[in-house]
């Protein structure tokens, strides 16, 4: 049996990301809380943001802006310029608010957030100085219009910040899972289709080809670490989150053959993701 073809739809599908995947932000926090375990440990969305140059003022949009990390991190940082958020799930845009009021501590949030796709902004032309779009590209079915949506919302000489993860990412616990599913007759080499050339997902190589078919100029930064997860639990919760998990019949099958294939010891994890900062 493969499902393969089943995880890869799910990767875009809008009623698998606004009502299981996303529905809360629970999967989401899952899969962020096993960055505690990384060395060097990198404050991602703060060097993101600082890629942007910004001096405080600037109207910023944050596409997909998901729990809120890098609108946390604006508050955090005191910016006074306009801040919107923007995701398709409701429930993450819940969690978004609650975590820029946490970064106010009781101030006054310059964040406003809508519901939204991509594909089909409701905002205005050039109304953003940075746009934002971390981790989210690959989950957008017209990868195209969204950015060409990100363009059109982004003032001529502003800057759109596109992170995806290389295609090395994760890529021992890719291999662990696939000798996992394996191991209960399940062919999943796309369990991990997001991190994977060829698969549905969008890699971070050819998100850059993406977008430089669109904008004048693309930097990359890339970065670049490990994670030393000192036992199995957290990468058995993370395993649990993922969209090839929820696609099983039997999501415990997998966790019960993955946790025998995971070393009594730590786990050294790759990671690698690029931001691609376009004018
Ligand atoms: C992996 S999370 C990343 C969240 C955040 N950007 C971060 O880096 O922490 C992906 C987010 O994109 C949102 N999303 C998926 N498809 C979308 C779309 N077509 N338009 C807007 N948001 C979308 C999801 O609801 C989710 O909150």
């Amino acid at each position: 049996m493969s499902m393969s073809f089943e995880a890869g739809r799910l990767l875009t599908d809008r009623g698998y990301l606004t009502q299981v995947q996303y529905r809360t932000q629970h999967n989401l926090a899952a899969r962020q809380s096993i960055y505690a375990y990384q060395r060097p440990l990198i404050d991602l969305a703060s060097a993101v943001i600082s890629l942007a140059g910004m001096n405080g003022s600037e109207t910023v949009a944050d596409i997909g802006c998901g729990n809120g990390v890098y609108l946390g991190e604006l508050a955090r940082r005191g910016h006074a310029g306009r801040v919107l958020g923007a995701d398709l799930s409701a429930g993450m845009l819940a969690a978004a608010r609650d975590t820029v009021a946490a970064a106010c501590h009781g101030g006054s949030p310059t964040s406003g957030l809508v519901l939204s796709d991509a594909a089909a902004l409701p905002l205005a032309d050039g109304v953003a100085d940075i746009t934002l779009a971390p981790h989210m590209l690959y989950h957008v079915a017209d990868r195209q219009a969204a950015v060409r949506e990100f363009r059109r919302v982004t003032r001529p000489g502003g800057a759109v910040l596109v992170v995806l993860n290389g295609s090395d990412h994760f890529a021992e616990l890719r291999d662990l899972v696939n000798m996992a599913a394996a191991d209960i007759g399940i062919a999943a080499d796309a369990g991990w289709a997001e991190g994977r050339a060829g698969g549905p997902g969008l890699i971070l190589e050819a998100g850059a080809e993406l977008l430089g078919s669109v904008f004048g100029s693309i930097f990359q930064r890339d970065f670049v670490g490990e994670l030393v997860v000192p036992g199995p639990q957290p990468v058995l919760d993370y395993v649990a989150s993922m969209r090839f998990t929820q696609s099983l019949a039997e999501p415990s099958a997998l966790l019960a053959a993955l946790s025998a294939r995971l070393p009594g010891g730590s786990v050294t994890i790759t990671t690698h993701c690029g931001a691609l900062v376009c004018r």
